[in-house]
């Protein structure tokens, strides 16, 4: 296969079939992104409201990504135990839960309990969803079927602003008691009870994991799975996942401690690794502060919100790009010019900010570099979501072997939440020491992605899953196992 040819291979199950059940996977997704930003919209409303300050206010916001953290920790083992589906139904769970809880809140302190059980909720599908989309998709295809829950994401983040939105001008005022007495930003947590609870449904309507039902013995269900959604070989197929499981029924979470580097197999650190530098170059500063951000700079707020909604356009738009590209020129290409890229616009922004004159002890981006700074952001989105943000979901969802693979993207996942909330936590400090700090920062992490993408990412682009690395067989070529 040349590296610019459309996909091939043995596709024998209509392509319509495995995009349905993988877009019911990508719906937690969804929720991902939706309850990440539904909380933008509402956070002043309720720092009036409850009379909080701005640090517990802060710490309301971020409790959820320690949430999402513990949650995405747990995930992998639930989904090895009981089932990838039943931790879509737990998630869907403590997405009604949340929303409910945060809903109805009394005070800060439940409020933040019911945002730390909804970010439970969105670490178990930030881990499910790409192990899922990755065990159920024909080999050729799993790169853009796996790309679908960025999009998902994405789109999440998106519905959630525009609701907020709605619900504001609706309702006229975000803190006056509005339907059933409920205050505007109670009706923004309790929205969410909709996806919620349709993803909840659906999830009851697809198939079990091909690789989760052979590694409990149930080969003649898996093997039909195998032969309505992943086709190619059954036989074959269900032969190599079956020497691949061998083992991983038992204690699935001690075969990724067998590595020399502080315990963990080099695979799961690179899994960390791509995580990591994901959020640290900076992405949910844009998404998380961007009003806050473009404010501090000059603009006003009302053209800030439009910003941050063209952002969110913009990030949309460009995971489409990163869906047609995916799986003809592989994930690793993406990265490198995703990295290289973001490192010029983040390093453009870094010194538009670090140069902004000074008035009245806030930088301010006068004449071109107001634009600049803007153009320079979008561009870094553009760059994101045709690359990282999609990629390393995939990666992340099918560069383990069977035996490791919930349990190995749930120690990534775990670490991506936690450096996301690092930089979303340290953030208004460094801005408060000054813009360009924290933008000089966020280059240095993007710098460092490019050598990282080069040096330890490998390609996966149409191998199959059982040809995947667990670190204990040598990786194959690429190519070799589809
Ligand atoms: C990726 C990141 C997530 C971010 C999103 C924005 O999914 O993992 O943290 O909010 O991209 O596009």
């Amino acid at each position: 296969m040349t590296s610019s040819s459309p996909p091939t291979g043995d596709i024998s199950v209509p392509i319509t079939r495995v995009v349905l059940v993988a877009a019911t996977a990508a719906l937690g997704g969804f929720l991902f992104g939706f309850d990440t930003a539904v909380i933008n919209g509402a956070v002043s409303a309720i720092g009036e409201q409850f009379s909080t300050g701005p640090l517990l206010l802060g710490f309301s916001v971020a409790s959820a990504l320690i949430g999402c953290a513990i949650g995405a920790w747990f995930a992998g083992r639930i989904a090895d135990r009981f089932g990838r589906i039943r931790v879509m139904l737990l998630a869907a769970a403590l997405f009604v839960l949340s929303s409910l809880g945060c809903g109805l809140a009394f005070g800060i302190w439940d409020l933040s309990f019911w945002r730390v059980i909804g970010g439970l909720g969105v670490g178990a599908a930030s881990v499910i969803a790409p192990a899922y989309i990755a065990e159920v998709s024909p080999p050729p295809y799993r790169g853009r079927l796996g790309s679908l829950q960025q999009m998902a994401i994405v789109t999440g983040i998106f519905v959630a602003l525009l609701t907020d939105a709605a619900i504001v001008a609706a309702a006229g005022s975000s803190t006056e008691p509005w339907l059933f007495g409920l205050e505007a930003w109670r009706w923004m947590f309790l929205s969410e009870l909709v996806p919620a609870v349709i993803y909840g449904l659906l999830a009851l309507t697809i198939p079990e994991s091909p690789r989760y039902l052979i590694a409990r013995g149930e080969l003649v269900k898996a093997k039909s799975v195998l032969s309505r959604y992943v086709g190619g070989d059954v036989e074959k197929t269900t032969t190599d996942i079956l020497q691949t499981v061998k083992g991983a029924s038992d204690r699935p979470r001690f075969s990724i401690l067998r590595g020399k580097a502080f315990g963990l197999l080099p695979i799961v650190w690179v899994g960390i690794g791509l995580s990591v530098l994901q959020q640290f170059t900076g992405i949910n500063v844009i998404f998380y502060y961007s009003t806050t951000l473009w404010q501090a700079v000059g603009f006003t707020e009302q053209d800030s919100l439009t910003i941050t909604v063209i952002t969110s356009v913009t990030n949309i738009v460009t995971t489409i790009v990163a869906i047609l590209l995916i799986d003809r020129i592989g994930r690793k290409p993406l990265l490198l010019v995703g990295a290289i890229g973001q490192f010029a616009c983040l390093a453009v922004l870094a010194v538009m900010f670090a140069t902004a004159p000074i008035v009245d002890g806030e930088p301010v981006l006068d004449g071109a570099a107001g634009p600049i700074a803007l153009i320079a952001a979008n561009l870094y989105v553009v760059f994101f979501g045709a690359s990282w943000g999609p990629v390393v979901w995939v990666l992340l969802g099918e560069m383990f072997s069977n035996r490791i693979r919930a349990v190995a993207l749930s120690v990534a996942a775990a670490a991506q939440w936690a450096a996301n909330f690092v930089i979303s936590t340290t953030f208004p400090a460094l801005a408060a020491v000054g813009l360009g700090l924290a933008y000089g920062i966020y280059t240095f992490f993007a710098f460092a992605a490019i050598f990282f993408v080069i040096r330890f990412v490998r390609e996966t682009k149409g191998r199959t899953l059982e040809s995947m690395d667990d670190g204990d067989r040598p990786i194959p070529t690429v190519g070799s196992g589809a």
